[in-house]
């Protein structure tokens, strides 16, 4: 039995991660800013509650993020938990990090790094995006998307619990191989199913825009390729109705 903090436990890979951890017979603390029954409250921007929640962790998973800037919370992180002795810190970042200049994965990787640099023994996973992304790429951008050529590989949030439950109870092995769905598919299809399944109704902007980012993702650094570990695909995670 290992004693594991998970940090977002809240989150779409940190719920079901939890539950795989528990069921096989971990001590789990699972982390969030707001109380509840099992938890282990603490706010990783402020610091408060994060000494507390890391006495006795063996194990940490970082799965929490703000969608903007998380350096500053992973380095008060990694402080507390080299501090509190942690033996393996886990982090789950995101494919193409370090080839995409969008600011979010620019912090993703500068967080890799400071895992890399923190002398705490590491594994670092990468994921593509989950099945809900694009759903909340539409909710963001108030209704539009820009498909101009994109491809997705999304993979559902169980899929990557359960390769993190491996890679969490196993020793720390570094930069492990990336995972990805079970298929690639184009952007305009993954938005004609999320319609029909009544999911958004986007206003599709079929167009390229210009810039690095949009280049780098429509030349496919965001996808792990194929065969892809996951196995939920894109049909079986809308008919399952969850929002994760
Ligand atoms: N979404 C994707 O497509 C995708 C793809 C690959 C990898 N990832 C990675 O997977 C992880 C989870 O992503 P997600 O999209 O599922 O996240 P999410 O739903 O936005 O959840 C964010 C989590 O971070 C926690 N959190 C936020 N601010 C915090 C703070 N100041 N202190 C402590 N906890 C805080 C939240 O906990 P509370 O609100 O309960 O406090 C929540 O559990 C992230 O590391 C993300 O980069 C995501």
């Amino acid at each position: 039995m290992t004693n594991i903090l998970v940090t977002g436990a809240t989150s779409g890979p940190g719920r079901p991660l939890v539950e795989k951890l528990r069921a096989a017979g971990h001590e789990v603390r699972a982390m969030s800013r707001t109380p509840g029954d099992g938890r282990a409250t603490a706010d990783l921007s402020s610091g408060a509650g994060l000494n507390a929640a890391l006495t006795g962790a063996e194990t940490v998973v970082h799965l929490a993020t703000n969608r903007r800037k998380d350096l500053p919370d992973t380095e008060r992180l990694l402080a507390a938990a080299r501090a509190a002795g942690v033996a393996h810190l886990v982090f789950l970042s995101i494919v193409g990090v370090d080839r995409i200049p969008y600011a979010y994965y620019r912090d993703k990787a500068a967080s890799e790094q400071a895992i890399a640099a923190s002398g705490i023994p590491f594994t670092i996973l990468r994921a593509t995006q989950f099945h809900s992304f694009p759903g909340e790429v539409i909710a963001m951008l108030g209704g539009r998307l820009f498909v101009g050529g994109l491809k997705i590989q999304p993979i559902g949030v169980e899929d990557v619990a359960t390769r993190l439950a491996e890679l969490a109870t196993g020793a720390p092995a570094g930069r492990v191989a990336d995972i990805g769905g079970p298929e690639i598919l184009e952007a305009h299809d993954i938005l004609t199913r999320l319609q029909r399944a009544g999911r958004a109704k986007p206003r599709v902007l079929s167009i390229a825009l210009p810039g690095k980012t949009f280049a780098a993702f429509t030349a496919g650094h965001h996808l792990a390729g194929l065969p892809g570990s996951g196995t939920q695909t894109f049909d079986e995670w809308l008919a399952s109705g969850a929002s994760k």
